[in-house]
C-alpha cells in the first residue's frame, strides 16, 4: 500500500452500478481501453459487430472537426458470450491504443494545462499520475462507455426503449427547429458534428473550424431522449433515477452541466407553467408538456425522459496560457501541443447516449423488469 501525506493513493473507483456493474480500465496512452460488464442477463444476442456500430459513432469520418489521433478502435470481445449470446458471466471488451506517439506530452509532466486535469492530479497522485494524454483522466476512457453502453442499448432494445443523442448547440450556433424523433435516428449521424439539422450542423461545423484556426476550442451541448420507458423506475432516496443519469454525465470528462426537461428555465416558471397537466390519449395517461423530463420524485414519470448535458471548451488548445512550472515553481506560458478535438461535442454524443442508457439498464435490472435470463426474445 502507497501513502501519502493526506492517506491511501489510490485511483480506486473504477466500477459504477448495483445490478450491471460496469468497471472500466485503461489509460490514454497505455496498451489498451476496456470495460468489463458484470451483470448482464444471459441469452442477449451479441457479437463484435453490435459494439463495433456503437463505437464508430465516435470518430466522425470529418478529420478536421476531431483530434488528429486516428485510432481504429477495432474491439475484441474476450469472454461473457458462447454461440453468440451472452452466458450471464462478465464480459470483458476491450480496444488496443496503436496510435500513441512517444514522449508526445513530456511539456505538461511539469506545466499542467489549464482547464485539464494535470494540476489536481499531479498533486494528489504525485510520480504516479500518468500524465500521458492525461492518463485515466483523458477523453479516451469514454470508449468504455461506448462499449459499455452498446450493450445496453441492445438490451434496451428489447424492451422497446430507445436511446437518442444529438448536439443542440455547439460554439453559440443553436439547432434552429425541435427535431422529430425520425429525424434524430436518420440524420445525426449523417452530420460531422452529430446535429440532425443539416443547416445548423454546417453552422456549428463552422464555428468548431473558426475557433481551431485561431487555436482555440468551442463547447456546447448534447441533448438525450429516451422514449418508452416504463412509469416507475427508479430507487428514492437516494439512487433516484436522474440523481444516477446525472452522476453518470458528470463522470464523463468536461460535462459541467445537467438538466431535465425545463431544467433551470424551470426556477422562472410559475407552478400553473412548470406542472404538467395530466391527459389521457389513446387509453393512456400522459402529460400536455414534460418540463420534468420524464422524472418525478425520482422516478420515471412514463414520459420520455429528456436530459441536456453542457460540455465546456477543449481544454488542451494551442492559443498561449499562463501556466506555473512545477518543477521550478516559476509562472510560464504554456501552448498545448499533441492531438486534440477542437470541439468534444461530436464524440461526446455517443458518449452521453451510452452513459444514459447504462443507468436505464441498471435501474430496469433492479425493478425486475429486465429479467436475470432472456428467454424467447431475440
Ligand atoms: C470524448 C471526449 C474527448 C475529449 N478530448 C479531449 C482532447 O482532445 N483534449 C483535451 O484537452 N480534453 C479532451 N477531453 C476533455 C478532458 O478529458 C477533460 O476536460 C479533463 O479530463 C478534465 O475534466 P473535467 O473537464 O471534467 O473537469 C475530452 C473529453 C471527452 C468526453
Amino acid at each position: 500500500m502507497i501513502y501519502s501525506r493526506w492517506g491511501r493513493i489510490s485511483l480506486e473507483s473504477n466500477s459504477v452500478g448495483k445490478e450491471f456493474v460496469i468497471t472500466c480500465f485503461g489509460e490514454s496512452h497505455g496498451r489498451c481501453v476496456g470495460v468489463v460488464v458484470d451483470g448482464c442477463p444471459a441469452g442477449l444476442p451479441l457479437s463484435e459487430r453490435d459494439v463495433q456500430k456503437e463505437l464508430d459513432k465516435r470518430i466522425p469520418p470529418q478529420p478536421e472537426i476531431v483530434s488528429a489521433r486516428r485510432e481504429k478502435d477495432i474491439v475484441e470481445i474476450l469472454s461473457g458470450t458462447f454461440n453468440g449470446l451472452t452466458t450471464g458471466a462478465p464480459i470483458c471488451t476491450l480496444v488496443w491504443n496503436k496510435e500513441v506517439i512517444p514522449g508526445e506530452y513530456d511539456l505538461i509532466k511539469d506545466t499542467p494545462r489549464p482547464g485539464h486535469a494535470d494540476y489536481p492530479a499531479r498533486i494528489k497522485y504525485g510520480k504516479f499520475y500518468d500524465y500521458r494524454g492525461g492518463g485515466r483522466f483523458s477523453g479516451r476512457i469514454t470508449v468504455a462507455f461506448v462499449m459499455a453502453g452498446a450493450i445496453a442499448k441492445k438490451l434496451l432494445g428489447l424492451f422497446g426503449v430507445e436511446v437518442l443523442a444529438y448536439a443542440t448547440e455547439i460554439g453559440n450556433v443553436k439547432l434552429r427547429a425541435i427535431p422529430t424523433l425520425k429525424k434524430i435516428r436518420r440524420d445525426t449521424y449523417k452530420t460531422a458534428v452529430r446535429c440532425p439539422d443539416l443547416e445548423s450542423a454546417k453552422e456549428m461545423e463552422e464555428a468548431i473550424l473558426k475557433a481551431k484556426s485561431e487555436g482555440d476550442s468551442v463547447g456546447g451541448i448534447v441533448e438525450c431522449i429516451v422514449s418508452n420507458v416504463p412509469v416507475g423506475v427508479g430507487e428514492p432516496l437516494f439512487d433516484s433515477l436522474d440523481a444516477d443519469i446525472a452522476k453518470m454525465l458528470f463522470d464523463v470528462p468536461a460535462v459541467k452541466g445537467v438538466e431535465f426537461g425545463a431544467g433551470f428555465e424551470a426556477a422562472r416558471l410559475k407552478g400553473s407553467e412548470n406542472n404538467d397537466a395530466y391527459v389521457i390519449r389513446e387509453g393512456k395517461i400522459v402529460t400536455l408538456t414534460n418540463n420534468a423530463g420524464g422524472v418525478l420524485g425520482g422516478l420515471s414519470s412514463g414520459m420520455p425522459i429528456l436530459v441536456r448535458a453542457a460540455i465546456k471548451p477543449t481544454p488542451s488548445i494551442s492559443k498561449e496560457q499562463k501556466t506555473v512550472d512545477l518543477s521550478k515553481m516559476e509562472e510560464t506560458l504554456i501552448r498545448v501541443k499533441g492531438r486534440h478535438d477542437p470541439c468534444i461535442v461530436p464524440k461526446a454524443v455517443p458518449v452521453v447516449e451510452s452513459a444514459v442508457a447504462i443507468v436505464l439498464v441498471d435501474h430496469m435490472l433492479r425493478a425486475g423488469i429486465i429479467p436475470k435470463v432472456l428467454r424467447g426474445r431475440k
